[in-house]
């Protein structure tokens, strides 16, 4: 007789068998047997002498990536969405006025974030799969005159990228010349600049315990990056985006995202092929090919199909295999004649 009210799942009590798959969605990806296994290493307190070398040479990494030597660079610990509401949260305050660029869903949800912090919310639009030019940004900039200006770099969405962004100095000191405290104190990011060793103080105190497996994967992938090379990697991902939109227009697909230079190369936007049903056709490719693409999502919902490419994913002969597999979805998936 257990002396618990609540006892031991039976599904805890067998293995969980995870199946291999191809993702070529808009994220996860595939993760490198090399990543995965540096995650798998022992663990170490998370101030320990060790781990914060892992950080320092995790912070160069992504001043590698970034191609930036902003003092105050670090990981948060968390998904796309806690790093989106660090930047907002440590770069606004009640009041002050922001202007979005929204050209998809990250936009739209930066506008959100915004506006709960109580800020003054100005938005540009643009179409799905649109982008906007430098003219649009400054007469908007000019129109609204904002503390902060939110930009998508790689709007994953709508498959569409912006080049030229334009990196603030001026950014770190608004960020720690504050009135008021940000809203979040797990994203305050005076705590993270010490505890990431980017301020003055001697000591890095304790805020939250770091995600220590993750900085090991984290500091691997940054690894294979600067063995690989930025601008080969840029130009591996630009051919295979290439080869992949090539391959598309011949079997007949059209590409969302109209000016090429605005293509995005890790996520390709494909318009929705007419007379099909876009869910059938990612159930298909999943069933019959065990591989991960996706549909659109936010304002591009029902519009277009996704395929990611990207790190060890971006390589031609993945390229061929989702070209095949959509070759024989468009046969087999159902195709109405309205
Ligand atoms: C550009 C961009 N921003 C933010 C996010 C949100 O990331 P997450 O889903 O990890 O919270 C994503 C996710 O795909 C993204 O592509």
């Amino acid at each position: 007789m257990s002396s618990l009210s609540v006892l031991p799942p039976e599904c805890l009590l067998q293995p969980f068998p995870v199946p291999q798959r191809l993702m070529l969605g808009p994220g996860p990806s595939n993760v490198p047997a090399r990543i995965a296994a540096a995650g798998a290493q022992p663990m170490l307190g998370h101030l320990h002498a060790e781990t914060i070398e892992i950080m320092n040479q995790i912070k160069s990494g992504i001043q590698y990536a970034f191609q930036t030597r902003n003092r105050v660079t670090l990981a948060v610990s968390g998904p796309g969405h806690a790093a989106m509401e660090c930047a907002i949260f440590n770069s606004l305050e009640p009041g002050e006025s922001v202007l979005i660029a929204v050209n998809g869903i990250w936009g739209e949800r930066a506008a959100d974030i915004a506006e709960r912090i109580g800020a003054k919310v100005n938005t540009v639009v643009t179409s799905p799969g649109g982008y906007f030019t430098n003219e649009e940004i400054e007469q908007a900039l000019d129109k609204y005159r904002p503390v902060v200006f939110f930009l998508t770099h790689g709007e994953s969405s709508t498959g569409v990228q912006h080049w030229e962004v334009l990196l603030s100095a001026w950014m770190s000191k608004k960020i720690f010349n504050r009135r008021t405290k940000p809203i979040s104190y797990f994203l305050d990011m005076s705590w993270l600049a010490n505890y990431w060793g980017c301020d003055d103080k001697p000591v890095r105190a304790y805020h939250h315990t770091g995600p220590v497996s993750f900085f090991y994967g984290l500091r691997e992938s940054l690894a294979i990056l600067a063995e690989t090379g930025l601008e080969n990697s840029w130009k591996r991902h630009k051919e295979v985006a290439e080869y992949f939109h090539k391959g598309l227009e011949e079997m007949g697909l059209k590409l969302f995202v109209q000016d090429k230079k605005a293509r995005l190369p890790t996520v390709t936007t494909i318009v929705a092929p007419s007379g099909y049903e876009w869910r059938e056709i990612t159930g298909y490719i999943m069933k019959t090919y065990n591989i991960e693409i996706s549909g659109g999502l936010g304002p591009s919902a029902g519009m277009v199909l996704r395929v990611g490419l990207m790190g060890c994913n971006s390589t031609k002969a993945n390229v061929d295999k989702v070209l095949e597999a959509l070759a024989d979805a468009l046969k087999h998936c159902h195709k109405s004649r309205v």
